[in-house]
């Protein structure tokens, strides 16, 4: 396997901020300021990824807005987990015809995980001539070229090398909340679930160096951020492309010390090196939010085998009763795969009674969906898709139950938590372990922590009062 990372060279970077110039220069040419939509799909690696092409083309001098009608610029930040997240964006592809027939200089590009599928590629080649640009993840950092070729060469433009991939620090970046932030530290998988498509389309492993991801983290803290999520599709992962021995759990230690008033999470963990020494760091710093995802996507070792997983069941749960002895209020969550091929209905009782056992607060819950290129596409699968659907719905009654359980059981106590908006005439919050809270109270808590009594509950979220009006 080919691990070398390249790290982009400031003086690379210097290149595309010059091209931002040259831009921004074109529109002054123009006479006006040129508009941009960014539109993401899948999962908080896009929206991060996002907030770095809002930054570029907020540079290169758009202004961003919030639908594609009129837009000088259209971004699809796209996502290839299954199959029905790929039908949606060439719909939504499809429908940008109708936006560029009635504004004919739009320029549309297409980026994020589908781009690093030569299928997808070659399909949006002969079928979407309407799409000017197609840039997959490892050439995110060079849009301001894209976009500028885009613009004078009137020439499509494709940027889809498979690579395994390289780190570019210091792209602008223009975040959706000043409150909440993601903070990528590392890119890419190697860990090949049989089933998962990432790490064809995001390449390999590499790690952020722990001074970039600190100094990020400062600057959030100082800027008014509150709660920090790291991103990673393998967070545990962290630092063993690096030297120097930093890990995961060292690196939130360190993050856990900077000085201020914040919660620090991060996902996703995979099980197979989620050990004591992350649990025990979690325990020890209360500034590490008590919550864990930590997908364990079948409850039969068998199937966990298959997926090349490279834990069993019985190593997943002493994991989690671990975290749970050394963390009593660990909120946790996970993700769960139903139909996996071969799968058969002992197996899927087996992640039922897993469920039941470790008693999740939420799931999220996916059917099997083939993915081209992955061994799992070409295994045998005779279960019928019915048979599939029944699975998942009983799966997703059983986990409705115990959400919902778990949330009566937090009627009447008292909980820290962070408000982060308004819906309706309702403030919202969330708890340390994430849960939603809907309270009444005015706007200027808005960005603050608040301790609140919850008064009610259901499946999905809890209602509360502020502690004080008690
Ligand atoms: N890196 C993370 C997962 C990223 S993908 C991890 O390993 O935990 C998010 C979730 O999508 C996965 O956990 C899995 O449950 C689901 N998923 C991935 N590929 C899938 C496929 N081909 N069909 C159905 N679900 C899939
Ligand atoms: Fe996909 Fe597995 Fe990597 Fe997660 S760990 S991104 S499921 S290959
Ligand atoms: Fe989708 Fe890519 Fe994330 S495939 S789930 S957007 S890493």
């Amino acid at each position: 396997m080919n691990t070398k990372t390249t790290v982009i060279s400031q003086a690379e970077l210097d290149a595309q901020f010059a091209w931002c110039d040259k831009i921004a220069a074109y529109w002054q040419q123009e006479g006006r300021t040129p508009t941009a939509y960014v539109e993401t799909y899948g999962c908080q690696q896009n929206e991060a990824d996002s907030e770095k092409l809002r930054g570029y083309l907020t540079q290169s001098g758009y202004s961003i807005v919030q639908e594609a009608e009129g837009a000088d610029v259209v971004v699809m930040n796209t996502c290839a987990i299954r199959e029905h997240a790929e039908q949606r964006v060439f719909g939504n592809l499809g429908a940008l015809t109708h936006t560029k027939r009635r504004h004919p200089a739009q320029k549309i590009f297409l980026c994020g995980c589908m781009a690093g599928e030569t299928k997808v590629s070659d399909r949006i080649k002969h079928s979407y001539p309407h799409v000017d640009g197609v840039f997959s993840t490892h050439h995110l950092w060079q849009f301001p070229e894209i976009l500028y070729n885009v613009l004078t060469k009137k020439k499509r433009q494709f940027y889809v090398v498979d690579e395994p991939g390289s780190i570019a620090e210091g792209i602008p970046q223009v975040r959706d909340s000043q409150l909440k932030a993601w903070v990528s530290i590392m890119y890419g998988c190697n860990n090949f679930c049989t089933y998962c498509i990432v790490p064809y389309v995001r390449g390999r492993e590499r790690s952020r160096q722990p001074e970039d991801i600190l100094r990020e983290c400062r600057e959030l803290i100082e800027n008014g951020a509150k709660d920090i999520t790291l991103l990673g599709q393998n967070v545990n992962s962290y630092g063993k492309d690096l030297p120097g021995g930093m890990d995961f759990a060292d690196l939130l230690s360190a993050i856990a010390q900077i000085p201020g008033e914040f919660l620090i999470r991060f996902m996703t963990s995979h099980p197979r090196d989620a050990g004591k020494k992350l649990f025990d760091t979690m325990a020890k710093y209360p500034k590490i939010a008590k919550q864990l995802h930590l997908p364990f996507q079948s409850g039969s070792t068998r199937v966990l085998k298959a997926m090349n997983r490279h834990y069993d069941r019985e190593k997943y749960l002493e994991a989690v009763n671990y975290a749970k002895s050394v963390m009593p209020e660990l909120v946790l969550t996970s993700d769960v795969i139903v139909g996996f091929p071969g799968e058969t209905e002992e197996e899927f009782e087996e992640t039922i009674s897993l469920i039941q056992e470790v008693h999740y607060d939420s799931l999220f819950t996916f059917i099997f969906s083939p993915r081209t290129g992955t061994p799992a596409a070409s295994m045998e699968d005779p279960t019928p898709k019915e048979e599939k659907n029944r699975r998942f719905d009983k799966l997703c009654a059983v986990q409705n139950a115990i959400s919902e359980e778990i949330h009566e059981g937090y009627v009447g106590k008292t909980m820290r938590c962070l408000v982060d908006g308004k819906d309706k005439d309702m403030l919202t919050a969330r708890t340390e372990g994430g849960r939603l809270v809907r309270f009444a109270g005015c706007d200027s808590l808005i960005g603050t922590f608040q301790n609140l009594t919850i008064t009610g509950s259901t499946t999905w979220s809890l209602s509360g009062i502020l502690a004080d009006a008690n």
